[in-house]
């Protein structure tokens, strides 16, 4: 349709028609089957749903989307979009975002978006409430799972990779959804790790670390945005005006549709903030907030009363109704409400074998070699390996955001993966030894019990295992259900049972590498004292074991690394490499003291952001700079020659930050990582790897949150993580 056309049909809408279009609601309104993941109001106040409602959210059966589809369309003229949470796959699915993210291959990360969309546009899913990009540094929060980590400018890249891979070039196009950025903002910062909570944060501090992952979303064309449920400096997100009209859409220009979170309409009301749902309406309205997710606040009865009050003009209305119309339009939806209703058949097999295959390329990329003393790993093809550990039957590292459509029936258990390895000839045992977590302590959701309460057994048997191994490896980390929304914890372990296990098996045999599964970083302090190695995979996806035996017999390398800063103790987070400097970072001899520390643990991490290591060794030397002036509109490189040391060949993740020396009467970064590359070196191979530095990557918001780069002294360093010490020097003239 063109502008026009559009214009002319919302002219020829009814106000409740044009209501309805800024509703969404839960095919359960319909007495059909959805996923519920937010309060079920049955109250919902909505005249005649099925006509005016202008989208579902959470709907997984085709052939019922299209019914509704039907009779939606024997009373609207509008076609319904059905929006979903696609967060990392959807048949195929890929590992949770940390893993994506610390692939470092933005490549790779578009490519999994790409399929994701291939896969769902033919189920009939028009959008989904992906990416999410809120930084997170507080590893107590349980959504950390759903991130990019803690740093700014790769979950940047990330949010624009997503975006890109979902949207294509053409939304009308069949293989192509529209993306929605959330949650805005800042949602990924409460002030004590519980989800939910509210966030009070500098303007400066936001608009330099937190605010730049949704910004790169909008850049890269994001259809969607989503506010988030948390407060922002006391006001709810949902209606902050700061953050939703002068940022997003003043000074970002963004266009596109905004919705709020599952409910956030309604909890202003319960945050104590407005006296009605008709004020909430109105504010909603005010903050250019386009569709209310699940709360009625868009009723008649509520929005209605509103704009009776004359608190909210038709205008206004309708310039939401014409984003959300505008929407539809680019989906194509108009032409042909039904067009994407093929179902997955549509792919061919052949296809959906590739698209396993990315999955599992990814399992590798994104898994992080934590440790690997006495080169423990790969583990030669014909030793003899006893696998233990509660995740040793389990044959889903999905979790839950890959419900119904993800292809779980064939995600193999371990032992069924090596099987698949012809050429594995060594001996091959594996018992779980222990449950995921001690089954007598009351947790809301419990994880199976693998042993069904024979633990005695069931640990005699993985000693016995252990002591006739060449190497033992431990499937063990985080049951699934202790990381998602609403689920934050204190004390951000793997569960005592499993550390009891460990050192019992410690006890027979110390060759033991670790599989890591987590949806958060962990405390790894005593584990790394007993394993030689430790493979983190997080939730791998359903190429996770494939992909998890490929790296231990040596036919791929893990070669991630981290995007969060892994702590010591659960009292240092939050925890991130790139604190501003505080006067008191570094006093030594008789001072000491009086540095910034704890008493009782040392200030940096057990494994920092952007570490990992490879089955080969990558030494750098030769750090240099072109020049050590930079002028505002010129450019300088900086280079180092990275050898690999090792007899594989394999790629390297090589890291550039900066660090502002001084900046004028504000506190900067200690550093800040501004360019990232993964290299392939060859065994005995010697590159160079250079990156270049100019003016605008020195930017900073200043003291008056002046968006400037200010004359002086900086240092920069290629690293392979963000602990690295060695830099340069230059100065921006
Ligand atoms: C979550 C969102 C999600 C929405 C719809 C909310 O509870 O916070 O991330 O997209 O539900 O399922």
């Amino acid at each position: 349709m063109t502008k026009n056309e559009l214009k002319e049909l919302l002219n020829s809408l009814t106000l409740e028609e044009k209501i309805g279009q800024m509703f969404q609601a839960l095919p359960h309104i319909f007495g059909e089957q959805g996923a519920i993941t937010g309060i079920f109001d049955e109250k919902i106040e909505v005249d005649d749903l099925i006509s005016v409602v202008g989208s579902i959210l959470n709907m997984y059966d085709t052939e019922r989307m299209k019914n509704l589809q039907k009779q939606h369309l024997e009373k609207s003229k509008i076609p319904l979009i059905f929006m979903n949470d696609i967060i990392h796959g959807f048949n195929t699915i890929f590992p949770i975002s940390p893993a994506l993210a610390s692939t470092f291959d933005a490549e790779l990360i578009k490519e999994t978006a790409r399929i994701t969309a291939k896969e769902v546009a033919p189920f009939g899913v028009n959008a989904t409430y992906s990416p999410m990009v809120d930084i997170s540094r507080d590893a107590r929060w349980g959504r950390v799972c759903e991130g990019y980590g803690e740093d700014t400018y790769l979950s940047s890249v990330c949010a624009k990779a997503m975006v890109e891979g979902y949207q294509g070039d053409d939304l009308s196009a069949d293989d192509t959804i529209a993306a929605c950025v959330k949650h805005f903002a800042l949602y990924g910062a409460p002030y004590d790790g519980r989800d939910y909570n509210n966030v009070d944060m500098s303007e400066r501090m936001m608009r330099n670390d937190y605010l730049p992952p949704y910004k790169a979303a909008v850049d890269a064309k994001v259809a969607m945005i989503m506010t988030s449920f948390n407060t922002i400096n006391g006001v709810p997100a949902t209606i902050n005006k700061h953050t939703n009209i002068d940022i997003l859409r003043n000074e970002w220009g963004f266009d596109g549709v905004s919705i709020t979170d599952y409910g956030s309409g309604k909890a202003c009301y319960s945050a104590g903030v407005t006296e009605s749902h008709a004020e909430t309406a109105a504010l909603l309205i005010e903050n250019k907030v386009d569709i209310d997710m699940m709360s009625g606040v868009y009723g008649m009865k509520h929005l209605g009363k509103a704009i009776k009050n004359g608190d909210v003009s038709v205008e206004q209305i309708d310039d939401c109704v014409m984003r959300i119309l505008d929407l539809k339009n680019k989906l194509g939806l108009f032409e042909d409400p039904y067009r994407y209703f093929k179902g997955s058949a549509v792919i061919p097999e052949a296809e959906r074998a590739k698209h396993r295959a990315v999955a599992r390329k990814t399992v590798s990329e994104g898994s992080t070699l934590l440790k690997n003393d006495d080169k423990l790993l790969p583990i030669k093809k014909d030793a003899k390996v006893a696998f233990i550990g509660p995740f040793v039957y389990e044959n889903d590292l999905t979790t839950h955001w890959s419900q119904i459509h993800g292809e779980r029936e064939i995600g193999l258990n371990v032992k069924e993966a090596v099987e698949t390895f012809g050429e594995l000839t060594g001996e091959y045992s594996y018992s779980v030894g222990c449950p995921y977590i001690n089954m007598n302590e009351a947790y809301e959701d419990k994880p199976n019990d693998p042993c069904n309460g024979e633990y005695e057994k069931y640990e005699a048997e993985a000693i016995k295992n252990a002591e006739n191994a060449d190497v033992v490896v431990m499937l063990m980390g985080e049951p699934s259900v202790f990381f998602g929304e609403s689920r934050s914890r204190t004390d951000i372990t793997i569960p005592q049972v499993q550390m009891e296990l460990l050192k019992k098996i410690h006890a027979v045999n110390k060759n033991i590498a670790v599989i890591l599964f987590n949806g958060r970083p962990l405390v790894l302090t005593e584990l790394s004292e007993m394993a030689k190695s430790i493979i983190d995979v997080w939730y791998p996806g359903s190429q996770g074991y494939l992909g998890i035996c490929d790296m231990l017999f040596g036919y791929t390398s893990p070669s991630g690394r981290l995007p969060f800063c892994f702590p010591r103790k659960s009292g240092q987070v939050p925890l991130y490499y790139s604190n501003i400097l505080t006067g008191h970072d570094n006093y030594e001899g008789q001072f000491s003291k009086y540095t910034l520390r704890y008493i009782d643990t040392l200030n940096t991490p057990l494994y920092p952001f952007g570490f990992g290591l490879s089955y080969t060794d990558f030494e750098y030397s030769n750090l240099r700079i072109s020049s050590d002036k930079l002028t505002k509109d010129g450019t300088i490189t900086v280079s180092v020659d990275i050898e690999n040391k090792g007899e594989r060949s394999e790629s390297e993740t090589v890291q550039l930050y900066i660090k502002d020396e001084r900046a004028k009467l504000v506190s900067r970064p200690t550093k800040e990582l501004k360019g990232f590359k993964r290299v392939f070196i060859k065994a005995g191979e010697k590159k160079t790897v250079s990156f270049e530095i100019n003016e605008p990557m020195l930017r900073f918001y200043d003291k008056d949150c002046n968006f400037v780069s200010e004359k002086g002294k900086f240092h920069a360093f290629v690293a392979p993580h963000s602990y690295y010490e060695k830099s340069v020097e230059f100065e921006l003239i």
